[in-house]
Order: C-alpha cells, then sequence, then structure tokens
C-alpha cells in the first residue's frame, strides 16, 4: 500500500473503525447487499445514480433517512427533508447564494485575511495547523454567507454537533437534538432578526424577500452550517496530505489533482434513502420503508488508486458523484471549489511543504484530520528552524 493510501485508510478507521471494515466487507459480497439492521447498500456507481435519482421511489423523507435525523434540530422544511416540488422551489429561492461570481466574491473578501496570516506564519518558518485554518476560514464564510454577526458565536460547538452522530444512527437521541437546537438557535438568533427587519442588505432578509418563511430561512442558516464546515475540514487537509504523500507538494495541485483527491476521499463516504415503495436495485428486490446506504467512497474507489496523471474519460461516468446526483445534487459544490482554490493558491508559493506529526480524528462523522500541521522547510531553515517531516 502506497504512502497516501496508508494515510486515508487511518483517516478512515479513525472516524469509523467498525462501519468502514464492515462495508468493505458487504462491497465485496457484490455490488448491491442487504445488511440487517443496516439496509441496502449499493457500491456500484451506476446503480447509485439510478437511486439518487429517481427521487420518488428513494426519498429523503421516508424512515432511515436524513429527514428523521435532521427535522428535529432544523425543523421540516430544509432542503435535506423535502422532495419534489417543495423541494425544487426552495432550492430555486435558495440558489442565487450559491452563483459561482457570489461565492467567489465572499471567498475573496472573507478569506484574504486569514489566509494572508497563513502565508506569512508559514514564510516566517512557523507550524500552522491547517485544519485550524480551514474550520475558521470555513466557518467565516458561512457566517459571511447567511448575514450573521462577526464574533462570538461558537461555530466549533456546531461542528460537535455534527461530529456526534454516527453513521448507522437513523434518529438523534433527546440529548443530541436538545443541544443541536440550542447551538443552532443561538447561531441563528440574529439571523432571525435580520429576518424579521427584512432588511434586504442582510442574506436572511434577502431569504425573506425570495419568499422563505421565517422558518425556512432559520432551517436554511443551520443547514448551510452543517453541511459547509465539516465538510471543508475534512476535504482541504486530506488533498495537501496526498499531494505530499505522493511528492508533489502544493504546487502540484492542478484541478485534476483536486478532482481525484475529491473522488479517492469521497468526504462525504455515505448518502441515506429510503424506498418508498418496493422495487429493485441491481436485480436486488428493496421493500418499501427499507433504507438505501450509498456507499459512496466505494463506488467512487472502484475506479482504482489516485491517478490524476490518466486520461479524465476514464472517471468521467461518475459525474461527480462525490457531491451527490439527481435532486439533491450538492447546492454548496461552487462555493467548495472556491474555498479548495483560496487554500490552495495561499499555499502554491511553499512547495516544500513538510507535515509533522499529524493526527487522524477519532469517531467523527465525516473522516479528517484532527491535526495537520505544516511547516515550509526553506522558510524554516531561513529563519534558523529546523526542518521537519516526520509523518
Ligand atoms: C468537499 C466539500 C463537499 C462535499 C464532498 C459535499 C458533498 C455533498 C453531497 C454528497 C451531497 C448530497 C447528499 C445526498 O444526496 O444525500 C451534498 C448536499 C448538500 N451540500 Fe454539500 N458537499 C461539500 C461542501 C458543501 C458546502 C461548502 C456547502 C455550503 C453550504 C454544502 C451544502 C450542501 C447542501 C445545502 C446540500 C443539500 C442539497 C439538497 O438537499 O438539495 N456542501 N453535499
Amino acid at each position: 500500500m502506497e504512502e497516501w493510501e496508508r494515510w486515508e485508510r487511518r483517516v478512515q478507521t479513525a472516524a469509523h473503525p467498525v462501519a468502514y471494515r464492515l462495508v468493505r466487507a458487504v462491497a465485496a459480497r457484490g455490488p448491491v447487499v442487504r445488511v440487517p439492521r443496516v439496509g441496502v447498500v449499493v457500491s456500484d456507481a451506476r446503480l447509485a445514480r439510478e437511486v439518487l435519482t429517481d427521487a420518488e421511489a428513494y426519498t429523503k423523507t421516508g424512515p432511515g433517512a436524513a429527514a428523521g435525523l435532521w427535522s428535529p434540530v432544523l425543523g421540516s422544511r430544509v432542503l435535506i427533508t423535502l422532495e419534489g416540488a417543495e423541494h425544487a422551489a426552495l432550492r430555486r429561492r435558495l440558489g442565487g447564494l450559491f452563483t459561482p461570481g457570489h461565492v467567489g466574491a465572499v471567498c475573496e473578501r472573507v478569506l484574504s485575511g486569514p489566509l494572508g496570516g497563513m502565508k506569512r506564519r508559514l514564510a516566517a518558518g512557523d507550524e500552522v495547523d491547517l485544519v485550524r485554518v480551514v474550520r475558521d476560514g470555513a466557518a467565516e464564510v458561512i457566517r459571511e454567507l447567511v448575514g450573521l454577526p462577526g464574533g462570538g458565536t461558537d461555530f466549533t460547538e456546531a461542528a460537535a454537533v455534527v461530529s456526534s452522530l454516527r453513521l448507522w444512527r437513523t434518529t438523534l437521541t433527546g440529548r443530541q437534538v436538545e443541544r443541536a437546537r440550542a447551538v443552532l438557535d443561538r447561531l441563528s438568533e440574529a439571523a432571525v432578526a435580520a429576518y424579521r427587519a427584512g432588511d434586504e442588505s442582510t442574506v436572511p432578509g434577502r431569504l425573506r424577500a425570495l419568499g422563505l418563511d421565517e422558518a425556512e430561512a432559520r432551517g436554511a442558516v443551520g443547514l448551510f452550517l452543517l453541511t459547509g464546515t465539516e465538510t471543508l475540514v475534512s476535504f482541504v487537509p486530506r488533498l495537501v496530505a496526498l499531494a505530499h504523500d505522493t511528492g508533489r507538494g502544493p504546487g502540484g495541485i492542478t484541478d485534476a489533482v483536486v478532482e481525484e483527491a475529491l473522488r479517492v476521499t469521497s468526504p462525504t463516504p455515505v448518502m441515506l434513502r429510503s424506498a418508498a415503495r418496493a422495487g429493485r436495485i441491481g436485480g436486488v428486490r428493496v421493500e418499501a420503508g427499507e433504507r438505501v446506504v450509498i456507499a459512496t467512497l466505494l463506488c467512487t474507489g472502484a475506479y482504482g488508486p489516485f491517478a490524476p496523471d490518466r486520461d479524465p474519460a476514464e472517471t468521467a461516468g461518475l459525474r461527480r458523484l462525490w457531491f451527490g446526483a439527481g435532486p439533491h445534487f450538492c447546492l454548496g459544490m461552487p462555493l467548495a471549489m472556491a474555498e479548495i482554490r483560496a487554500v490552495v493558491g495561499a499555499l502554491r508559493g511553499f512547495p516544500d511543504l513538510a507535515i509533522s506529526g499529524r493526527r487522524p480524528a477519532r469517531g467523527v462523522l465525516i473522516p479528517a484530520y484532527a491535526r495537520l500541521p505544516v511547516r515550509a522547510r526553506a522558510a524554516g531553515r531561513a529563519a534558523g528552524g529546523r526542518p521537519d517531516n516526520r509523518s
């Protein structure tokens, strides 16, 4: 096993020591396998797309899917708990927040300060924890995007809410719901106030103007916080580690490297659906009400190891399955890509970036590094520091 793969396995199994092994063992038995108490596990990209694009037959709102998990916290009127015409209408109204032009401008405005600070510290030979940089930056971007005032709001608490969930749980415990609600209430207080004031210069005010009711606006704020931070905290450090472990360094992170890294890491490792009626997936009968688990990582992993130099046509059929497919395809993709490019762009000036003492996060929902300390070797020497590449 190559260095990058060893680290990826460590990150994945630290997050889910049992689930990853189980899912791999299941996938070895076939592309669609029923696992008692888990559901019907799909590990083939074509069949996964069939499920995800047939939102009438496989919904996010039935038993075992996302709605049961999130409705108690976010309310029942958020993108991930709606289907059909209602979902499409809400998504259209929120779409304007995520156009490449708008997210590009937000990233530029919000990230230039923190990323400038990171560059200065690296140039001075200091160690920088990339996980921290990405978490703080992603949280700031969401804060700006949803129009929350700066300072005081504790996003790490919101992140802890996401991490406290387990992959196979279908509902939240009473305590988890209470804690999540309290955190999100505090976070969205200012957003609700802006909504009520109807000030169109703020995003919540604009959401009102776009036709969202108060519950929808509050739900949107909570959903973006939950989806827009930990995914990037997972991906960006893993991308930089992958580039390091394959001898590229940040200067070698091209668009093709980013795409391949998204494929082999698949930060959202599973997507959950509920069968609305009896049917068949790849010849396997599925009963109404059964849970369908799309094992994204296995679907994308089947296309071979990390190989950014190969012909992109070989993986074109995946059509970015790591961002989902069908009506729930990741709304935040343009924002995710803008943030990835911003961090990679800032690191590009440090081609000899060394990683020392990295640590995978244990027992979290979305596999990630807990710490990824990096240092620019040449800068370290210039500043009189000792080069360090113990990984
Ligand atoms: C590398 C980063 C990211 C990855 C890999 C990712 C992946 C995904 C995936 C796989 C889905 C579909 C889930 C399903 O169908 O069950 C999704 C949905 C979603 N994502 Fe992302 N995401 C990322 C970043 C973001 C960011 C930065 C945001 C910003 C707020 C975001 C917002 C959303 C939203 C709102 C949905 C729900 C869309 C809907 O249900 O209509 N994501 N994402």
